[in-house]
């Protein structure tokens, strides 16, 4: 396990910071010592009426308290990535394609149209989290951020069946928090940490990361915005499963690229912000009868490659 961080420092910790200060800054959304040392100066002195050379201190304060810029020796990085455990799709064949299932402390994004099997993998990956780590598991509970309502307890039932466990146990391990709008998503996992403080929470999943983004932020004004928040957003998830030794597991829709004519012309939201800071994406087409191809896309050590999954009454299945 890595080390449970934080000796949580509020900002009014911060020198410089006082009451007053402290409201302003919350107000305007700056309401942890990480968000205040990622900020920049223009916008933290625009946004909150704190004069620039004031707000350069506060930041200056805030990345030293929060460790930003310190360096880790390859040591130190070794001995993290040893703790690196691998959770089970369901499919031998996904597992392989991703190196053995899915990674603590990366992001896993499965992107792909509608009834791609986007959120069955989902739901599978719930499931088999609460299993013992001899069949795959992590023995843990789960969080689900869900923001197109599409959790249903009756397929994790299902699906527990079909892995011979017991329905009940496996609903009690599943936390879920529906997302009502983007800023509540931010906010579900920015507190995601405080429940893990009371479970063993090993799989954090995002179903979907980019729907409320995508449907918020329209036209090519809002885009810049758009992408800092998405890009916030995966950072606190990407810390959460590096704090927690966890994994993180994220849904995207596809959208059709007008400047593609040939080949595939379907690519993932979120651009580069999304692109960049998962770890492994993976790409679901349809195939007949239930089957679904998958396409693990630009990791940074597997090799790219295809396989074939089944979707069924009993789950994620091997395609043959
Ligand atoms: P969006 O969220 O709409 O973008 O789609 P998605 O990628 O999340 O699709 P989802 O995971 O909901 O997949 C839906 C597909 O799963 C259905 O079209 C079915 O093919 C399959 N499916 C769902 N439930 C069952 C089931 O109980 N039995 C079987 N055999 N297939 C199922
Ligand atoms: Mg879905």
């Amino acid at each position: 396990m890595v080390e449970k961080e934080e000796k949580k420092l509020t900002i009014e910790d911060l020198p410089g910071v006082g009451e007053a200060t402290a409201e302003k800054l919350r107000e305007n959304g700056y309401d942890d010592i990480m968000n205040l040392a990622v900020a920049s100066p223009k916008d933290l002195s625009e946004l909150s009426g704190i004069a620039e050379g004031a707000a350069i201190k506060i930041i200056a304060a805030a990345r030293k308290s929060a460790d930003i810029g310190n360096f880790e020796t390859g040591e130190q990085i070794l001995q993290r990535r040893k703790d690196v455990m691998k959770l089970t799709t369901g499919s031998k064949n996904l597992d392989e394609l991703l190196g053995g299932g899915f990674e603590t402390q990366s992001i896993t994004e499965f992107f792909g149209e509608f009834g791609s099997g986007k959120t069955q993998i989902m739901h599978q990956a719930a499931v088999n989290a609460t299993m013992s780590e001899e069949q795959g598991g992590f023995d843990c509970d789960v969080l689900i951020i869900d923001s197109e309502n599409t959790f249903r307890p009756e397929r994790i039932i299902q699906m527990s069946k079909g892995k011979d466990l017991d329905p009940d146990v496996v609903l009690k391990r599943i936390h879920v928090a529906r997302a009502y709008n983007s800023h509540h998503q931010i906010l579900l996992a920015e507190k995601a940490g405080d429940l893990a403080k009371e479970f063993p929470i090993r799989l954090m999943i995002v179903d979907s990361l980019t729907s409320h983004f995508r449907s918020e932020y329209m036209g090519r004004g809002s885009l810049s915005e758009r992408q800092q928040l998405l890009n916030r957003h995966m950072h606190d998830l990407l810390r959460f499963g590096t704090v927690n030794n966890a994994v993180i597991a994220v849904t995207n829709q596809v959208s059709a690229r007008p400047d593609v004519f040939f080949g595939d012309p379907m690519a993932p939201i979120g651009g580069n912000i999304v692109g960049h800071t998962a770890t492994f994406r993976v790409y679901l087409r349809k195939g007949k009868a239930g089957k679904r191809i998958a396409r693990l896309i630009d990791s940074p050590y597997l090799p790219e490659g295809e396989t074939v999954i089944q979707l069924s009454e009993n789950g994620i299945l091997d395609g043959v």
